[in-house]
């Protein structure tokens, strides 16, 4: 039988529900559990129903049941669930927190999302540390930082002409959205909510590194005590290989990883544009048109995640007209792809996590942000580490065919390509 394991601590660990925030917080785990840590992941019944049980050195528990009431989608919407999710949480994870506490392993921490702000009183009810995750850069999270202020009604720090959140810092204004509903729309108020009680986390933990956002990083350790404790890109894809299973894995979509992979393994080094707009975001279908116009015009091989529910954009006959070159998938093993040698130029919506991955990953871009955090990833990505360009849109918000080929060949080509590709490789040292 094997040696019972003594574990340093017990860390407990509440992400929110989706794919850009239960990668980073389940990798983050894995890395804490690699260090010897006991590690419990709580989060909602669909996520860990597909999780080993008793396998691998996380545990997981369920401590909301979206089978019984829909989730996002049952009575009130979003909000309805939020309101259920934080009841059931509250409940269920107090409950397991102050039953371990007599164990062998009591918690001794509570890392939770940062989209979920109230699991900090839980932590200060049982007298355990609460670190915050952000699952956004900290120049997003600076970004924001000023509505917060002025949601408050304290003054912004900054002019809002100047487009610039922290004017020493170059960073863009997060942008918002059209709204009747109030000051700030729905999203933002979630987002806002993020700084209600920031200032009494033990830690604010982000998935970035120091030289990645030095600069931010040192701004932002005046107002709170921030810790870049990324990339949680999974070492064994940056060839340094310290984990020995991978069941941390979690897909919303099922991956075709075989498929990809097979495909990718016959193609050139740095010969295939890879494309994805992450778990949320979509394209118009005359965005889609341009997309699949500037794929077949530039020449290179493709492979291109399409949703399953975005499908039916496709401009009809592409996908027979171009299989020679391209692959056209619903979901992809995204770091697999990205660690992949063929893989020259990633044409990404900007999501924080792409963003980290391909900057991990040495791997060039083409940013097509779409809202949010997208744009000042966006910024980051061009501007501020050279590791690629961004498609710039016209009045309609439409990225051209002409322009997409432009971006890709600047990535991939001639003087500039050459420039782009070596910062990647700089970045990836550094990650
Ligand atoms: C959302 C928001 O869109 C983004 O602005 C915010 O920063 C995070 O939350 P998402 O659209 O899911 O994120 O994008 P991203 O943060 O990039 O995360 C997507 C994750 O899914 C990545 O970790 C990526 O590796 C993975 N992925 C994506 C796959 O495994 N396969 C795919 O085919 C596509």
């Amino acid at each position: 039988m094997a040696e019972e394991t003594a574990y340093k601590a017990h860390v407990m660990v509440l992400p929110f529900y989706g794919q850009g925030h239960l990668n980073p917080m389940l990798q983050f785990s894995k890395r804490l559990a690699s260090k010897g840590l006991k590690v419990t992941v709580t989060t909602i019944h669909s996520v860990t129903k597909t999780m080993p049980s008793g396998a691998g050195s996380i545990a997981f528990e369920s401590v909301y049941d979206d089978s019984t009431d829909g989730g996002f989608h049952g009575p009130g919407g979003f909000k309805g669930y939020l309101e259920r999710f934080e009841a059931s949480v509250t409940l269920c994870l107090t409950e397991l927190i102050k039953k371990l506490q007599n164990s062998e392993y009591p918690v001794k921490c509570l890392v939770y999302d940062g989209n979920l702000p109230w699991a900090l009183n839980i932590a200060k009810q049982l007298g355990i540390a609460g670190a915050t995750f952000f699952t956004q850069s900290c120049a997003a999270i600076a970004g924001y930082y000023p509505m917060h202020l002025d949601s408050l009604g304290e003054p912004m720090p900054v002019v809002a002409s100047s487009m610039l959140a922290v004017p020493e810092l170059k960073i863009p204004v997060v942008p918002t959205f059209e709204s009747d509903t109030g000051r700030y729309p729905p999203i933002i108020r979630h987002i806002l909510q993020q700084f209600s009680n920031i200032e009494k986390a033990d830690w604010v933990l982000f998935n970035s590194f120091d030289k990645l956002e030095e600069d931010v990083m040192k701004w932002m350790s005046d107002l709170w005590p921030v810790r870049a404790i990324g990339p949680t890109v999974p070492s064994i894809y940056l060839d340094k290989r310290v984990d020995n299973d991978s069941d941390y894995g979690f897909h919303l979509f099922k991956p075709q990883n075989e498929g990809c992979l097979k495909w990718l393994n016959t193609k050139d080094t740095r010969s295939v544009v890879y494309v994805s707009y992450g778990s949320v975001a979509s394209l118009n279908a005359e965005q889609m048109a341009e997309m699949a116009e500037a794929l077949k015009q530039s020449n290179s091989n493709f492979l291109w995640v399409v949703r399953a529910t975005e499908e039916s954009k496709l401009p009809s006959g592409f996908v027979e007209e171009t299989s020679e070159r391209g692959l056209i998938v619903t979901w992809c093993p995204q770091l697999e792809v990205l660690a992949h040698h063929a893989v020259g130029c990633f044409i990404t919506h900007c999501g924080w996590n792409s963003t980290v991955e391909a900057v991990s990953f040495g791997v060039p871009v083409v940013a097509m942000p779409q809202f949010l955090d997208q744009t000042t990833n966006a910024h980051f990505l061009e501007q501020v580490w050279g590791v690629g360009v961004v498609a710039k849109v016209d009045e309609k918000g439409i990225a051209t065919k002409e322009e997409i080929e432009r971006c890709i060949g600047k990535v991939m080509k001639g003087k500039r390509g050459r420039e782009i590709k070596k910062a990647a490789m700089q970045w990836k040292e550094l990650a």
